[in-house]
């Protein structure tokens, strides 16, 4: 038997704006608490017990800046938006540990249409 796979990957955006920059970021100098998302989700995954099984990531733009800050759960491709601590606490209860996706802070369909089967875009 191998070594067992994470069940989940929360990927955050870590992205910050440069002062100046008109576009928003999830990472923000003038919301302290976007400053400390990270720190917390990886906090409350380990005080949780299940941070060997949910693997938490930071990444880059998520291109949904506008929604900030962001987190995309897979499998599932669930992306949840503007977050907070009270919101990470809960998707964790809710989808992570009890399987259920808390649609409330999900972004709406407008913004996160169906995906583009990799095959139609070969040209
Ligand atoms: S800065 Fe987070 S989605 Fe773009």
């Amino acid at each position: 038997m191998g070594i067992p796979q994470p069940a989940f990957y929360i990927f955050k955006c870590q992205q910050s704006a440069p002062p100046g920059m008109p576009k928003p970021s999830c990472v923000s100098q003038t919301n302290p608490e976007s400053q400390q998302l990270m720190q917390h989700l990886s906090q409350s995954l380990m005080m949780k017990g299940i941070i060997a099984t949910v693997s938490p990531i930071q990444t880059s733009c998520l291109n949904r800046c506008q929604q900030g800050p962001v987190i995309l759960v897979e499998p599932g491709h669930t992306m949840y938006v503007e977050l907070t601590k009270e919101k990470i606490d809960r998707i964790i209860d809710e989808h992570i540990i009890g399987g259920n996706v808390v649609s409330e802070y999900v972004i709406n369909d407008m913004d996160w249409g169906e995906p583009i089967p990799p095959d139609s875009m070969i040209r």
